[in-house]
């Protein structure tokens, strides 16, 4: 009997079960009713007196041996699980792609759009100065705009409390003053980037967002090359027949100032909420540089004539996919995300 235990014994220690059903065959193998060790302990009751202490010893020895390899075996298959549910190994892999941010699917096409015309795309930093946000483009030094309310200061003076020159660009029109300054026209540019404003965050507003600024400089450039351009540019990325309209504005640093509308590209014209029933939304601003900003930074205006123009991604992302809330943008929910162009 004592071979036999110590055989058993080993068994039960190397067996490693390949599935559920397989240990529980075990488990039936060698505790149920008729199973292995009930049968020892029957033929225990035969051994003979002198013996009895030792096989008992072993034979308990082997009955904890089988419960604690069940546990066990059964704990592993569990864990097992659970991973299985969070996790299928077996997953093609191809099937998880990401997608591209709405914003930077605008984006890339906007700029597509005006490389094929012949605009390079620059930079500013969005760290800025008083003086290319504001001073360098006629910005009047009561103007709104300078004002705390809008704008985020980095530093104050720590003995006025006065706001000091470093800031956040609230346009990217700050790009146009750096491109003036580096270089003489002509100048064709786009500048893309993030801008701040000191707004509540709202359905409508944010106050981090994106805006695509462009600039035009060279002799002879006309307000007939502002429309066609800007009107290349919206057959091209909200499809032909999509109609413009031009309306007078201000802006401190165009003259003639305007802002364009397009044809709602929700309603097809026809009248919607996006729209608020008119037919129209507004997609940017634009105008004729004005000749104190081409002064300003050392361009001769009695020879040199420009256009710029600058609108918002977001905006623009909004009537495109016809998304209702600005806040979507920033929030990374996948389900929002992974409706838009693979990568
Ligand atoms: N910088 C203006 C803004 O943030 C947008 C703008 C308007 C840019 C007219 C321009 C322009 O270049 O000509 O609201």
């Amino acid at each position: 009997m004592k071979e036999k235990i110590e055989q058993i014994l080993h068994e039960v220690k190397d067996f490693q079960a390949e599935s559920k059903e397989a240990l529980e065959e075990f488990r039936i193998k060698y505790l149920s009713k008729k199973g292995v060790i009930p049968a020892l302990f029957t033929d225990f009751k035969t051994v003979a007196p002198e013996l009895r202490k030792e096989m008992g010893m072993m034979l308990n020895e082997l009955k904890n041996a089988v419960t604690a390899k069940v546990e066990e075996q059964l704990e592993r298959f569990e864990t097992q699980n659970t991973s299985d549910a969070g996790f299928d190994m077996t997953m093609p892999a191809g099937e998880m792609r990401g997608s591209r941010h709405p914003l930077s699917v605008v984006r890339r096409d906007i700029n597509e759009i005006f490389e094929h015309l012949g605009f390079t795309i620059a930079e500013g930093p969005e760290i800025e100065d008083d003086y290319h946000v504001f001073t360098a483009l006629n910005f009047a030094l009561d103007h709104p705009a300078r004002d705390m309310q809008d704008t985020f200061f980095i530093e104050k003076d720590p003995n006025e409390n006065k706001p000091t020159d470093v800031l956040l660009r609230t346009h990217t029109s700050s790009v146009q003053v750096r491109a003036m300054e580096k270089k003489q026209p002509p100048i064709r540019i786009i500048a893309p980037g993030r801008v701040f404003r000191n707004e509540a965050i709202s359905a409508r507003a944010h106050c981090i967002f994106h805006q695509i600024e462009g600039l035009y400089i060279d002799e002879n450039v006309s307000f007939a090359d502002l429309k066609q351009t800007l009107y290349h540019f919206v057959q091209e990325f909200f499809g032909e027949g999509t109609k413009v309209r031009f309306r007078p504005s201000y802006f401190p640093f165009t003259e003639t100032s305007a802002e364009m509308d397009i044809s709602c590209n929700i309603c097809g014209g026809a009248g919607c909420n996006i729209c608020k029933h008119t037919g129209w939304v507004e997609i940017l601003g634009c105008g004729m540089c004005d000749p104190n900003i081409l002064i300003a930074s050392g361009i001769d205006p009695e020879k040199y004539t420009g256009f710029a123009f600058g609108m918002g991604v977001e905006r623009i992302a909004m009537l495109k996919y016809g998304i209702n809330d600005l806040r979507l943008f920033f929030e990374n929910d996948l389900k929002f995300l992974e409706q838009f162009e693979l990568s």
